[in-house]
């Protein structure tokens, strides 16, 4: 790894790691009971689309330093870039003018958030370089921990080991997360490298410049590895669902990514217990994406309680 890029690597987790745990969770169950409380009187909804893809932007945007009233347009513009569609070129500019506008007012005023961390940070990276790396946070942070918590939920909703945690009981929260990250993971696939050298992997010949896709939930069901084929459920965090090296996800992003999912997946358990899917298991769909494994739609049906209020969605 390149010096700079050790640098650069370094600020990020000191950035990120000073995250408060119990203001993250805090943050987490405010925005989380206020999307609840925009669908909960109704009976039914789509979990995906109305609830996991509007819950990790407006955590992150808190954590690096936007305001509360900044959130819901980030979140449009947030996914509105990432769905690649017609709005995703102003999406992203939205995002773009958003973060170097905070950028720009951390430098002045120094706050208690990311942004402010990474502009302190001795390393001295200039304010473009730090709206780059927000930006990749904010994208790189959204997708796969809303399709964690999506392909989480839905194994728990189709799956009877997992049938005793909808009427009440939390215990298996973190087991369906992490079964998976081995079986389900949001990251199958990662581009790319380009190999530095000639070498061999897995008897194959790779010539220094070749491209490599990493195809990590590949890796995740390795033969080799799985000798019985079972799945694999429990404590064991052995999987490259994070990647692996020195480009791997910052190990303190990982743990606000697992907050946000596991919170996200509490409250829904906490506020909807009866959740139920709304349409046959075998008709959902995947987002047509080679990289990021997730549902289009997770339809639910519940039985309708009151908001609580007092939340922001
Ligand atoms: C709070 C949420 C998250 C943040 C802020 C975040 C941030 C990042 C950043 C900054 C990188 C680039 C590291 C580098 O270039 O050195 C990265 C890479 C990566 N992240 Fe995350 N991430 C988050 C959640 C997740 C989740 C939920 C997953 C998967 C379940 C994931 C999987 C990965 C993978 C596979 C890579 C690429 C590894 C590679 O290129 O080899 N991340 N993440």
């Amino acid at each position: 790894m390149g010096e700079r890029h050790r640098e650069r690597a370094g600020m990020l987790v000191t950035a990120l790691e000073e995250v408060d745990p119990s203001e993250l969770r805090e943050y987490a169950e405010k925005f989380a009971d206020g999307l609840i409380d925009a669908i909960c009187s109704r009976g039914s909804a789509d979990i995906i689309g109305e609830y996991a893809m509007l819950l990790p932007v407006r955590v992150l945007a808190r954590l690096y330093g936007f305001p509360d009233e900044a959130g819901p347009a980030l979140v449009t513009a947030l996914n509105d870039m990432i769905d690649g569609r017609e709005r995703a070129l102003a999406g992203q500019t939205h995002v773009f003018t958003s973060m170097t506008e905070l950028v720009a007012a951390r430098k002045k005023e120094p706050a208690e958030d990311v942004a402010s961390r990474m502009l302190a940070d001795p390393s001295g990276f200039t304010e473009e370089e730090i709206v780059q790396d927000l930006m990749v946070m904010m994208a790189a942070g959204h997708q796969p921990t809303a399709d964690w918590m999506g392909n989480s939920l839905h194994l728990m909703l189709t799956d009877s080991r997992f049938a005793a945690s909808l009427f009440g009981g939390r215990n298996s929260v973190a087991e369906a997360m992490n079964e998976v990250l081995w079986e389900d993971t949001p990251t199958q696939n990662v581009a790319a490298r380009w190999a530095s050298r000639d070498t061999q992997l897995g008897g194959r010949r790779i010539r220094a410049g070749d491209m490599l896709l990493l195809g990590l939930q590949g890796a995740n069901s390795d033969p080799q590895v799985r000798t019985d084929g079972s799945a694999l459920t429990g404590g064991n965090g052995a999987h490259f669902s994070f990647g692996h090296g020195e480009h791997r996800c910052p190990f303190p992003a990982q743990e606000i990514a697992e907050v946000i999912a596991r919170t996200g997946i509490e409250v829904v358990l906490d506020r909807l217990p009866d959740l139920d899917l709304a349409v046959p298991a075998a008709s959902l769909t995947r987002r047509p994406s080679p990289w990021l494994r997730g549902l289009s739609e997770l339809p639910v049906t519940f039985t309708p309680t009151p908001a609580l209020g007092g939340t922001l969605a």
